[in-house]
């Protein structure tokens, strides 16, 4: 059977961000579980705030389109992401946003993919609340299937060892949980 291709992202731009650390242990343990990752950076695909006076003048951004183009190559999603005043932060917010509103190409890069989600955090809920906002927009506002496993890594400055793993074995099995899940939901044929 051909490799489960995932994408793999954060919803951080920050050097040494927190999310970044487990979109990467994300991709790597993915890779392990002999799926096919594809980690990117937002970094990578700018955009503006999105605002419908410029949408109209100029259509979606060129990287909306790349990225919508990117989902639409990976049968399954992972997204890692900080908590920001308990939402998700305004760089993952709009990224999603401009996605759903460039119609280029115009199959819906949502439908018929699969999502895991993972949030960081330096308190004690690990950005619970980042995931339960991230599962409205994702599942609510753009209609895709996110998995029920999902992982809140707490106290996360000091959760990750120096190979990057997470040194709590309790969050590496969530991890590697919801991974499981995801490559299993990627390879059939829903
Ligand atoms: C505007 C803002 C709001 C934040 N709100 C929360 C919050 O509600 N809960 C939380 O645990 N951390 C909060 N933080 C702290 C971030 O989780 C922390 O800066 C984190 O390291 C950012 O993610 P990153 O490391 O992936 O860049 C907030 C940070 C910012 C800048």
């Amino acid at each position: 059977m051909a490799q489960a291709k995932i994408l793999v992202f954060a919803g951080s731009i920050r050097t040494g961000a927190l999310s970044q650390k487990l979109a990467s242990l994300a991709a790597k343990e993915l890779a392990i579980l002999d799926a096919e990752p594809s980690l990117i950076s937002l970094s990578d695909y700018p955009m503006p705030i999105y605002d419908g006076d410029l949408e109209a003048r100029e259509g979606a951004p060129e990287n909306a389109r790349k990225l919508r183009r990117m989902l639409l190559a990976h049968r399954g999603v992972f997204i890692a992401t900080p908590e920001y005043n308990a939402s998700l932060p305004p760089l993952l917010k709009n990224t999603l946003d401009w996605i759903s509103r460039a119609k280029e190409p115009l199959t819906d890069p949502f439908k018929g993919r699969f999502f895991a989600i993972g949030s960081t955090s330096n308190g004690r809920l690990g950005g619970y609340r980042a995931l339960i906002a991230l599962r409205q927009t994702l599942e609510l506002g753009l209609g895709a299937t996110v998995l029920p496993e999902q992982i809140a890594v707490s106290e996360a400055g000091q959760a990750f060892d120096e190979n990057g793993g997470l040194k709590d074995m309790r969050q590496a099995g969530f991890l590697r949980a919801s991974l499981t899940r995801l490559i299993a939901f990627a390879e059939s044929e829903l």
